[in-house]
């Protein structure tokens, strides 16, 4: 355990230790001796692999001061969770919104974090001119790759060195591991992704660059992958890693999946990180599992049982599954460089709302009042 003088701490330790100082059961801080203990994702598990977190505007901007002390305390990496898609970033052909990216990659140069981009070719938040003419109808090849390389350019130079990795192509697959019918695979076919790939490396050539896709435990998406991964290195172009999203549910996928796919993704020699992990306890209806945000569901209250209090028994199995799923990445660390949980608490999941709105969920590592849940803290040190 670490000590430090309250005195010589930032304002975001101080912020999370007046918050919760009952934060680590562990904790042996005594006000009058001015102490705290410090245990952490980063200087735990994060000594496998980097551990990140996906974030949004009001934490790297410090408006929820407590949240973003934890992000700080607790994590080596981040992503952004929504604030450098497309639709956001670059929402006129030609304007861009840069306020709430250039603040995201401030805090995390300025606390030293292994900054991801996410993501830079997707056809959901995607802006709705990037694709077709001013009457809607679809543009050239040409045109869109004029397009693409100016978007990939512009968003990758003004970060350069700032921002460690790319997604920059995400969930271009279907379940059965053929392509998307996307706008982009409309007009370019599969030449979209290694094109991609090309200009994102031609603007920082020192940039990891990653293909990001969710139910990659699905040996027909594994496949789908594979190939992906060939037709950028047939294409000249240079990928360095794969992203694994890892959206999982209690009802799976199993270990023997998820093993498997580590398996076979790491054979092309790319690097692996697990981008958006989480584990929902609530049940998805209609068998919908990955992450298609398109497929949604109405609310109904037999959907959302645990909205006030999740039991004891459902907190065990949640820990279960999650250290089941720990402990694989951990025995497979030289294959995986990063996991990143897909949000800080269980307050800002996308789980809460997809694919039922307004349910409440308990998918990540911290509850909503900011404190670790029993399972974290055993990945602490
Ligand atoms: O910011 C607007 C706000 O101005 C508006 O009032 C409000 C009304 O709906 O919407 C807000 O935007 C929402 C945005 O999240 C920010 O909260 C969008 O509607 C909502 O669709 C969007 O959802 C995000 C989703 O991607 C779609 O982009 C989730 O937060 C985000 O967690 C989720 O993340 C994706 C990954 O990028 C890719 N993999 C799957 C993962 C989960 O779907």
């Amino acid at each position: 355990m670490k000590y430090l003088n309250i005195r010589n701490i930032g304002k975001y330790t101080l912020a999370i230790m007046l918050s919760s100082m009952s934060f680590f059961s562990t904790s042996s801080c005594t006000q009058n001796k001015k102490t705290e203990s410090f245990l952490s994702l980063k200087n735990g598990i994060g000594k496998d692999f980097l551990i990140g977190v996906a974030v949004n505007p009001n934490e790297t901007s410090g408006r929820d001061t407590i949240g973003a002390a934890l992000i700080v305390q607790q994590f080596n990496s981040i992503v952004p969770e929504n604030c450098m898609k497309c639709a956001v970033i670059h929402p006129e052909e030609n304007r861009y919104s840069w306020a709430r990216a250039d603040q995201y990659v401030s805090f995390g140069v300025k606390h030293h974090m292994f900054v991801i981009g996410h993501c830079l070719i997707w056809h959901s938040q995607l802006a709705p001119w990037f694709c077709v003419d001013s009457i809607g109808r679809n543009v050239s090849s040409s045109v869109l790759k004029q397009r693409m390389k100016s978007h990939i350019s512009t968003i990758v130079s003004r970060y350069k060195g700032r921002v460690k990795g790319w997604d920059v192509v995400n969930e271009a697959l279907l379940d059965d591991g053929t392509y998307r019918n996307s706008k982009f695979y409309q007009i370019l076919g599969e030449e979209f992704i290694p094109y991609a790939f090309k200009c994102a490396h031609e603007a920082d050539p020192q940039a990891e660059l990653y293909y990001n896709d969710y139910s990659l435990f699905l040996p027909s998406k594994q496949h789908g992958v594979l190939h992906i991964v060939k037709s950028i290195r047939d294409y000249g172009a240079r990928i360095t890693g794969i992203g694994m999203q890892s959206h999982y549910s209690m009802e799976g996928p199993s270990i023997f999946q998820v093993h498997k796919a580590i398996d076979t993704l790491s054979s092309t020699g790319c690097k692996l990180m697990i981008t958006e992990f989480d584990l929902t306890v609530l049940s998805l209806p209609n068998e919908l599992n990955g992450a298609g945000i398109e497929q949604t569901e109405k609310y109904s209250m037999q959907y959302n049982p645990y909205a006030k209090s999740l039991p004891d028994s459902i907190k065990q199995v949640w820990s279960k599954h999650m250290k089941a799923y720990f402990d694989l990445y951990r025995s497979n660390k030289s294959k995986i460089e990063r996991v990143t949980i897909w949000g800080l608490t269980d307050n800002y999941s996308w789980r809460n709302n997809w694919p039922i709105s307004g349910r409440t969920d308990y998918p990540t590592l911290f509850n909503r009042d900011y404190t670790a849940k029993q399972f974290t803290k055993t990945l602490m040190r």
